[in-house]
């Protein structure tokens, strides 16, 4: 059994390793530091059951723009995992907690033209759309496809503005 997990400090070697096994885009380490102090919620695992990390899911949030978005920064998950929807649930995990968490009005993200199982997982799986194409965007001159998904409408949106407006409604009448 694989299970999603948040990140600790502790996984980000071995999610480092996870991500040079699976992607030519690497970070030095400190890059996942960033990550997990700035955005500790937005980091997630999935760990088999001896406790080895068989993927994971960076994410961030773009706090410039006008609109709180969240952005995944890496996702991969290792060749012998594929395949089994590990990828979706921690896509989710993420999407998830930019909302319960950041509020986040939508979440972004790049791939490349050419990475057909990313594409079919963002846009078939996930309800991604393409939003722009961004010329030679890789090192080695690939163009990529910028994607966003609109969380507007995420379940946990909903449920928090009923809550707010509840608790609107319970202030009134004190
Ligand atoms: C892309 C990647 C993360 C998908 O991980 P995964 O755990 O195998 O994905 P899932 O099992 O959740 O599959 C999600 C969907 O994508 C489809 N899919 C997965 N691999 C596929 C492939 N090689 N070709 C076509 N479709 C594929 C699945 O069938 C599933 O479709 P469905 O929901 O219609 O049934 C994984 O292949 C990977 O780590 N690749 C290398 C790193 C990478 O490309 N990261 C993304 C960078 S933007």
């Amino acid at each position: 059994m694989v299970n999603i997990r948040r990140a600790r400090v502790e996984d980000l070697l071995e999610m480092q390793a996870c991500n040079l096994a699976c992607l030519p885009e690497n970070y030095q380490l400190k890059y996942y530091f960033y990550h997990i102090f700035s955005w500790p919620q937005l980091l997630h695992v999935a760990e088999d059951s001896s406790k080895k990390i068989v993927g994971y899911v960076m994410a961030k949030m773009e706090e410039d723009a006008s609109e709180s978005h969240g952005h995944i920064t890496s996702l991969a998950v290792l060749r012998s995992h594929r395949k089994l929807g590990l990828a979706t649930r921690l896509m989710k995990a993420a999407e998830y907690d930019m909302v319960e968490c950041f509020d986040a009005e939508y979440v972004s993200l790049h791939v490349r033209k050419s990475n057909r199982a990313a594409f079919h997982l963002y846009s078939e799986t996930l309800g991604f759309q393409v939003h722009d194409i961004e010329k030679s965007y890789y090192a080695d001159d690939e163009d990529a496809y910028d994607m966003r998904k609109d969380l507007r409408d995420h379940p946990r949106k909903k449920k928090n503005r009923e809550a707010a407006d509840q608790l609107a409604s319970d202030v009134k009448n004190i």
